[in-house]
């Protein structure tokens, strides 16, 4: 079944690298990225595996807990991994879940068979410490993804949980943000003592209020 932003995310036990894995329990008070992609010892994967690896402190710094998965065994990503860290120079550390069940591939689906019916798609999910999806993201095996703009939404979404604004278009942390509509203009005073400029009644803009 489709899962749709807001809703808990589905709750699940599965093997990974670093272990069984009970999920909500895993990630506990932290945010978490879970992503999937189709297949081990591919081209793409390798490069997109090792560039989680290189952002993972990142990652870390946002309190936010990384995971991955694809349908292959845990056996066969355990032997992935050095190759990941011989080409791409990031050792992955993050657990990387073994899905050959694809109990949670079916769970989150990962799987769109119009596309490929034996491999997952490159899916993420954006996932916050009250076990809400907050991003859905879907690619094709042919396109890796740009983990940089994970984090920024991640960014975003942490700001955006504090203050009553929201981030434009191509916004990165430290940039000006929007005031939301529902904020009037003299509540607006209050909230975002640095001020704010009005382009229009519905377009404010303000500096970042925790910067
Ligand atoms: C890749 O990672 O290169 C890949 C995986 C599955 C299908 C196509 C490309």
């Amino acid at each position: 079944m489709a899962i749709h932003l807001g809703e808990i995310a589905p709750d699940f036990t599965q093997d990974s690298t670093s272990g069984p894995i009970h999920f909500h329990e895993w990630i506990g008070t932290s945010w978490c990225v879970l992503f999937s992609h189709p297949k081990d010892f591919t081209p793409v994967c390798t490069t997109e595996l090792g560039t989680v690896a290189k952002l993972e402190g990142e990652f870390k710094k946002r309190n936010c807990k990384v995971i991955g998965l694809s349908v292959d065994s845990v056996a066969d990503h355990k032997r992935w991994l050095a190759d990941i860290h011989e080409t791409q120079g990031h050792a992955v550390q993050f657990p990387m879940l073994g899905d050959p069940d694809r109990k949670v591939s079916t769970l989150f689906d990962m799987i769109h068979p119009k596309a490929n019916d034996t491999f997952t798609v490159r899916s993420v999910f954006i996932i916050d410490p009250h076990k809400k999806v907050r991003l859905i993201l879907t690619y094709p095996a042919s396109a890796g993804r740009n983990f940089t703009e994970i984090l920024r939404t991640l960014d975003s979404l942490q700001l955006t949980d504090k203050f009553r604004v929201a981030t434009p278009a191509d916004w990165k942390d430290g940039q000006d943000v929007i005031i939301v509509p529902a904020v009037t203009n003299d509540e607006a005073k209050k909230l975002f003592p640095k001020g704010f400029k009005e382009l229009k009644p519905y377009l404010r803009v303000t500096p970042q209020p925790n910067r």
